[in-house]
Protein backbone atom coordinates (compact mmCIF):
# COMPACT_ATOMS: atom_id res chain seq x y z
CA UNK A 1 0.00 0.00 0.00
CA UNK A 2 1.42 3.35 -1.03
CA UNK A 3 2.47 5.71 1.63
CA UNK A 4 0.00 8.52 2.62
CA UNK A 5 0.94 12.22 3.80
CA UNK A 6 0.12 12.60 7.26
CA UNK A 7 -0.67 15.91 8.13
CA UNK A 8 0.49 17.13 11.34
CA UNK A 9 -2.78 17.18 13.73
CA UNK A 10 -3.58 20.63 14.56
CA UNK A 11 -3.45 21.85 17.84
CA UNK A 12 -7.18 21.44 19.86
CA UNK A 13 -9.23 23.85 19.21
CA UNK A 14 -9.98 27.17 20.54
CA UNK A 15 -13.05 27.11 21.60
CA UNK A 16 -15.74 24.31 23.28
CA UNK A 17 -17.68 22.59 20.77
CA UNK A 18 -21.23 24.60 19.58
CA UNK A 19 -24.46 23.36 21.27
CA UNK A 20 -27.63 23.80 19.59
CA UNK A 21 -29.64 26.51 20.94
CA UNK A 22 -33.40 27.19 21.02
CA UNK A 23 -35.06 27.37 17.41
CA UNK A 24 -38.14 30.60 17.40
CA UNK A 25 -41.21 30.38 15.43
CA UNK A 26 -41.27 30.84 11.65
CA UNK A 27 -41.31 34.65 10.79
CA UNK A 28 -43.59 35.97 8.44
CA UNK A 29 -42.98 37.83 4.76
CA UNK A 30 -45.61 40.35 4.40
CA UNK A 31 -48.15 39.10 1.61
CA UNK A 32 -47.31 41.58 -1.07
CA UNK A 33 -43.87 40.23 -1.50
CA UNK A 34 -43.23 37.44 -4.13
CA UNK A 35 -42.62 33.86 -3.40
CA UNK A 36 -40.52 31.12 -4.60
CA UNK A 37 -42.57 28.45 -5.84
CA UNK A 38 -41.74 26.51 -2.29
CA UNK A 39 -42.46 28.76 0.19
CA UNK A 40 -45.96 26.83 1.02
CA UNK A 41 -44.78 23.37 0.51
CA UNK A 42 -41.42 23.53 1.06
CA UNK A 43 -40.53 21.46 -1.96
CA UNK A 44 -39.27 23.57 -4.96
CA UNK A 45 -40.15 22.63 -8.37
CA UNK A 46 -37.50 21.54 -10.90
CA UNK A 47 -37.42 23.44 -14.13
CA UNK A 48 -35.07 21.66 -16.09
CA UNK A 49 -31.42 21.90 -16.70
CA UNK A 50 -31.46 25.28 -18.28
CA UNK A 51 -27.68 26.97 -17.59
CA UNK A 52 -28.11 29.97 -19.71
CA UNK A 53 -29.91 33.00 -18.49
CA UNK A 54 -31.47 35.39 -20.60
CA UNK A 55 -30.63 39.44 -20.44
CA UNK A 56 -33.87 40.12 -18.73
CA UNK A 57 -32.89 37.47 -16.01
CA UNK A 58 -29.66 38.87 -15.58
CA UNK A 59 -31.10 42.35 -14.75
CA UNK A 60 -33.09 40.75 -12.15
CA UNK A 61 -30.30 38.88 -10.69
CA UNK A 62 -28.30 41.93 -10.52
CA UNK A 63 -31.10 43.04 -8.40
CA UNK A 64 -31.49 39.83 -6.49
CA UNK A 65 -27.64 39.98 -5.58
CA UNK A 66 -27.32 43.10 -4.28
CA UNK A 67 -30.51 42.91 -2.06
CA UNK A 68 -28.31 39.74 -0.56
CA UNK A 69 -25.44 41.46 -0.35
CA UNK A 70 -26.68 44.41 1.45
CA UNK A 71 -28.67 42.28 3.94
CA UNK A 72 -25.35 40.41 4.40
CA UNK A 73 -23.51 43.64 5.30
CA UNK A 74 -26.12 44.60 7.27
CA UNK A 75 -25.94 41.47 9.54
CA UNK A 76 -22.12 42.03 9.53
CA UNK A 77 -22.59 45.67 11.24
CA UNK A 78 -24.31 43.71 13.94
CA UNK A 79 -21.72 40.87 14.66
CA UNK A 80 -20.48 41.34 17.81
CA UNK A 81 -19.85 38.96 21.48
CA UNK A 82 -23.38 38.49 23.17
CA UNK A 83 -25.43 38.62 20.29
CA UNK A 84 -27.51 35.73 19.22
CA UNK A 85 -27.76 34.10 15.79
CA UNK A 86 -31.31 34.09 15.94
CA UNK A 87 -30.75 38.20 16.31
CA UNK A 88 -29.00 38.15 13.25
CA UNK A 89 -32.02 36.15 11.53
CA UNK A 90 -33.92 38.85 12.57
CA UNK A 91 -31.79 41.62 11.53
CA UNK A 92 -31.30 39.71 7.62
CA UNK A 93 -34.81 39.01 7.68
CA UNK A 94 -36.01 42.25 8.19
CA UNK A 95 -33.72 44.34 5.52
CA UNK A 96 -34.70 41.75 2.76
CA UNK A 97 -38.32 42.03 3.53
CA UNK A 98 -37.47 45.92 3.40
CA UNK A 99 -36.16 45.69 0.18
CA UNK A 100 -39.28 43.40 -1.38
CA UNK A 101 -37.39 40.29 -1.15
CA UNK A 102 -38.13 36.69 0.12
CA UNK A 103 -35.53 34.99 2.51
CA UNK A 104 -35.09 32.33 0.07
CA UNK A 105 -34.03 29.76 2.68
CA UNK A 106 -37.78 30.41 4.39
CA UNK A 107 -39.08 26.96 4.56
CA UNK A 108 -36.97 25.43 1.84
CA UNK A 109 -36.54 21.96 1.56
CA UNK A 110 -38.63 22.74 5.21
CA UNK A 111 -35.29 24.85 6.61
CA UNK A 112 -36.61 27.53 9.39
CA UNK A 113 -34.89 30.52 9.07
CA UNK A 114 -34.19 33.61 6.20
CA UNK A 115 -30.09 33.06 6.87
CA UNK A 116 -27.52 29.95 7.60
CA UNK A 117 -25.05 31.04 10.70
CA UNK A 118 -22.23 28.70 11.13
CA UNK A 119 -20.22 29.25 13.69
CA UNK A 120 -16.83 27.52 14.48
CA UNK A 121 -16.58 24.18 13.52
CA UNK A 122 -19.98 24.30 11.52
CA UNK A 123 -19.25 23.89 8.22
CA UNK A 124 -22.82 24.95 6.60
CA UNK A 125 -26.34 25.43 7.30
CA UNK A 126 -25.81 26.56 10.74
CA UNK A 127 -29.79 27.36 12.01
CA UNK A 128 -29.71 30.86 14.17
CA UNK A 129 -31.19 30.18 17.55
CA UNK A 130 -30.52 31.40 21.34
CA UNK A 131 -26.71 30.61 21.21
CA UNK A 132 -24.87 34.18 21.79
CA UNK A 133 -21.85 34.93 19.95
CA UNK A 134 -18.69 34.25 22.09
CA UNK A 135 -15.46 36.53 22.10
CA UNK A 136 -13.42 34.47 19.54
CA UNK A 137 -15.61 32.63 17.81
CA UNK A 138 -15.97 32.73 13.82
CA UNK A 139 -19.88 32.87 12.43
CA UNK A 140 -20.57 32.84 8.55
CA UNK A 141 -23.76 34.22 7.52
CA UNK A 142 -25.10 33.16 4.52
CA UNK A 143 -27.91 35.40 2.97
CA UNK A 144 -30.03 34.50 -0.28
CA UNK A 145 -32.52 36.96 -1.43
CA UNK A 146 -35.38 35.81 -4.22
CA UNK A 147 -36.61 39.06 -5.83
CA UNK A 148 -37.53 39.66 -9.62
CA UNK A 149 -38.54 35.95 -9.58
CA UNK A 150 -34.62 35.21 -9.59
CA UNK A 151 -32.16 34.48 -6.03
CA UNK A 152 -28.99 35.76 -5.65
CA UNK A 153 -26.73 34.05 -2.78
CA UNK A 154 -23.56 35.76 -0.89
CA UNK A 155 -21.70 34.73 2.07
CA UNK A 156 -19.18 35.89 4.52
CA UNK A 157 -17.58 34.87 7.73
CA UNK A 158 -17.03 37.31 10.53
CA UNK A 159 -14.84 37.73 13.47
CA UNK A 160 -16.55 37.81 16.82
CA UNK A 161 -14.18 39.99 18.87
CA UNK A 162 -10.92 38.69 19.45
CA UNK A 163 -9.98 35.94 17.27
CA UNK A 164 -7.09 33.57 17.82
CA UNK A 165 -4.63 33.96 14.96
CA UNK A 166 -4.66 30.96 13.83
CA UNK A 167 -8.53 31.04 12.88
CA UNK A 168 -8.01 34.34 12.24
CA UNK A 169 -5.59 33.58 9.01
CA UNK A 170 -8.21 30.41 8.23
CA UNK A 171 -10.80 33.00 7.32
CA UNK A 172 -8.30 35.42 5.47
CA UNK A 173 -7.03 32.16 3.14
CA UNK A 174 -10.58 30.85 2.88
CA UNK A 175 -11.27 34.50 1.56
CA UNK A 176 -8.25 34.66 -0.93
CA UNK A 177 -9.14 30.94 -1.65
CA UNK A 178 -12.72 31.99 -3.19
CA UNK A 179 -11.11 34.75 -5.57
CA UNK A 180 -8.76 32.13 -6.61
CA UNK A 181 -11.94 30.18 -7.45
CA UNK A 182 -13.71 33.21 -9.02
CA UNK A 183 -10.84 34.48 -10.88
CA UNK A 184 -10.43 31.80 -13.76
CA UNK A 185 -14.14 32.02 -15.26
CA UNK A 186 -14.41 33.14 -18.39
CA UNK A 187 -16.13 31.41 -21.06
CA UNK A 188 -14.64 28.15 -22.95
CA UNK A 189 -12.80 27.54 -19.44
CA UNK A 190 -13.55 24.16 -17.32
CA UNK A 191 -15.46 23.81 -13.99
CA UNK A 192 -12.15 21.98 -13.03
CA UNK A 193 -10.16 24.97 -13.31
CA UNK A 194 -12.36 26.33 -10.66
CA UNK A 195 -11.77 23.94 -8.23
CA UNK A 196 -8.23 23.32 -9.00
CA UNK A 197 -7.25 27.40 -8.10
CA UNK A 198 -9.26 26.81 -5.00
CA UNK A 199 -7.18 23.64 -3.94
CA UNK A 200 -3.93 25.70 -5.20
CA UNK A 201 -4.59 28.60 -2.26
CA UNK A 202 -6.13 26.31 0.35
CA UNK A 203 -3.90 23.14 0.50
CA UNK A 204 -0.27 23.90 0.32
CA UNK A 205 -1.42 26.42 3.57
CA UNK A 206 -2.38 23.02 5.10
CA UNK A 207 -5.95 23.47 4.86
CA UNK A 208 -8.57 21.51 3.60
CA UNK A 209 -11.69 21.31 1.05
CA UNK A 210 -14.93 20.37 2.04
CA UNK A 211 -16.35 18.00 -0.60
CA UNK A 212 -19.63 17.00 -0.09
CA UNK A 213 -21.12 20.63 -0.22
CA UNK A 214 -20.38 22.81 -3.59
CA UNK A 215 -21.25 25.57 -5.42
CA UNK A 216 -24.04 25.15 -7.66
CA UNK A 217 -26.03 26.77 -11.03
CA UNK A 218 -28.83 29.68 -9.67
CA UNK A 219 -31.33 31.70 -11.33
CA UNK A 220 -35.31 31.06 -10.83
CA UNK A 221 -34.01 28.30 -8.62
CA UNK A 222 -32.12 28.51 -5.79
CA UNK A 223 -30.10 25.29 -6.48
CA UNK A 224 -30.10 24.55 -10.76
CA UNK A 225 -28.34 20.87 -12.08
CA UNK A 226 -25.35 22.69 -12.30
CA UNK A 227 -22.73 22.01 -9.66
CA UNK A 228 -19.20 23.47 -8.93
CA UNK A 229 -16.96 21.69 -6.77
CA UNK A 230 -14.09 23.43 -4.43
CA UNK A 231 -11.77 20.49 -5.25
CA UNK A 232 -10.26 19.42 -8.58
CA UNK A 233 -11.61 16.88 -10.85
CA UNK A 234 -10.95 16.45 -14.41
CA UNK A 235 -13.79 14.48 -15.13
CA UNK A 236 -15.65 18.08 -14.10
CA UNK A 237 -15.18 19.15 -18.00
CA UNK A 238 -18.11 21.69 -18.83
CA UNK A 239 -17.15 24.37 -20.38
CA UNK A 240 -18.44 27.78 -18.94
CA UNK A 241 -20.33 29.88 -21.53
CA UNK A 242 -21.46 33.71 -21.26
CA UNK A 243 -24.74 33.76 -19.44
CA UNK A 244 -24.36 30.96 -16.95
CA UNK A 245 -25.01 31.61 -13.51
CA UNK A 246 -23.70 29.93 -10.43
CA UNK A 247 -22.27 30.31 -6.77
CA UNK A 248 -18.70 29.74 -5.50
CA UNK A 249 -18.49 29.27 -2.10
CA UNK A 250 -15.41 26.88 -0.86
CA UNK A 251 -15.61 26.04 2.97
CA UNK A 252 -12.54 25.45 4.32
CA UNK A 253 -11.58 23.17 7.22
CA UNK A 254 -7.76 23.67 9.53
CA UNK A 255 -8.17 20.11 10.18
CA UNK A 256 -9.69 17.40 8.13
CA UNK A 257 -12.66 17.24 5.25
CA UNK A 258 -14.35 14.67 7.50
CA UNK A 259 -17.91 16.13 8.05
CA UNK A 260 -20.92 15.23 10.38
CA UNK A 261 -24.45 16.60 10.61
CA UNK A 262 -26.42 17.16 13.47
CA UNK A 263 -29.47 15.13 14.62
CA UNK A 264 -31.73 18.66 12.99
CA UNK A 265 -30.85 17.37 9.68
CA UNK A 266 -28.99 20.65 8.79
CA UNK A 267 -25.97 21.53 11.22
CA UNK A 268 -23.19 20.37 9.38
CA UNK A 269 -19.83 20.15 11.17
CA UNK A 270 -16.14 19.02 10.89
CA UNK A 271 -15.74 15.51 12.54
CA UNK A 272 -12.37 16.46 14.18
CA UNK A 273 -14.23 19.81 15.70
CA UNK A 274 -11.20 22.01 14.22
CA UNK A 275 -13.04 25.46 12.71
CA UNK A 276 -14.19 26.14 9.01
CA UNK A 277 -14.70 29.07 7.13
CA UNK A 278 -16.72 29.94 4.07
CA UNK A 279 -17.50 32.75 2.02
CA UNK A 280 -19.40 33.29 -1.01
CA UNK A 281 -20.87 35.05 -4.32
CA UNK A 282 -23.06 34.44 -7.15
CA UNK A 283 -21.02 35.07 -10.09
CA UNK A 284 -22.30 35.59 -14.02
CA UNK A 285 -20.14 34.31 -17.20
CA UNK A 286 -19.82 37.12 -19.14
CA UNK A 287 -18.17 37.73 -22.84
CA UNK A 288 -15.16 39.04 -21.09
CA UNK A 289 -14.43 37.06 -18.40
CA UNK A 290 -17.10 37.52 -15.26
CA UNK A 291 -18.94 39.74 -13.39
CA UNK A 292 -19.97 39.86 -9.64
CA UNK A 293 -23.55 39.77 -9.26
CA UNK A 294 -23.55 39.77 -5.15
CA UNK A 295 -22.40 43.13 -5.03
CA UNK A 296 -24.16 46.29 -2.76
CA UNK A 297 -25.03 49.54 -4.25
CA UNK A 298 -22.01 51.07 -3.17
CA UNK A 299 -19.71 48.46 -4.66
CA UNK A 300 -18.40 47.40 -1.47
CA UNK A 301 -19.41 43.68 -0.43
CA UNK A 302 -19.11 42.71 3.10
CA UNK A 303 -15.61 40.45 2.67
CA UNK A 304 -14.25 43.68 1.46
CA UNK A 305 -16.50 46.21 3.69
CA UNK A 306 -15.33 44.08 7.05
CA UNK A 307 -11.63 42.80 5.57
CA UNK A 308 -10.06 45.53 8.00
CA UNK A 309 -11.63 43.75 11.45
CA UNK A 310 -10.02 40.67 10.42
CA UNK A 311 -6.62 42.83 10.32
CA UNK A 312 -7.20 43.26 13.87
CA UNK A 313 -8.48 47.23 12.76
CA UNK A 314 -11.51 49.13 14.46
CA UNK A 315 -14.46 49.43 11.73
CA UNK A 316 -15.48 52.64 10.70
CA UNK A 317 -19.14 52.63 12.31
N1 LIG B 1 -27.29 29.48 0.92
C1 LIG B 1 -26.88 28.10 0.96
C2 LIG B 1 -26.04 27.86 -0.26
O1 LIG B 1 -25.07 28.54 -0.38
C3 LIG B 1 -28.03 27.17 0.95
C4 LIG B 1 -28.83 27.17 2.17
S1 LIG B 1 -30.13 26.11 1.92
C5 LIG B 1 -30.80 25.99 3.44
O2 LIG B 1 -26.31 27.12 -1.15
F1 LIG B 1 -31.88 25.34 3.28
F2 LIG B 1 -29.94 25.41 4.22
F3 LIG B 1 -31.03 27.20 3.92
CO1 LIG C 1 -25.00 28.81 -2.44
CO1 LIG D 1 -25.39 30.52 0.26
Amino acid sequence: MAKRKRRPAPPPPPSPPVRPGLVGPLRTVPSGIPRPDYALTGVPASRGARAIRTESEIAAMRVAGRVAAEALVEVGRHVRPGITTDELDRIGHEAMVAAGAYPSTLNYRGYPKSLCTSVNEVICHGIPDSRKLADGDIVNVDVTAFIEGVHGDTSCTFLVGDVDERSAQLVEDTRQAMHAGISVVRPEARIYEIGRAIESVAVPLGHSVVREFIGHGIGDEFHTSLQIPHYYDPRNDTVLLPGMTFTIEPMINLGSHKLEMWEDNWTVVTRDLQRSAQFEHTVLVTEEGHELLTVPADGVPAEVRFAGERMGLTPAD
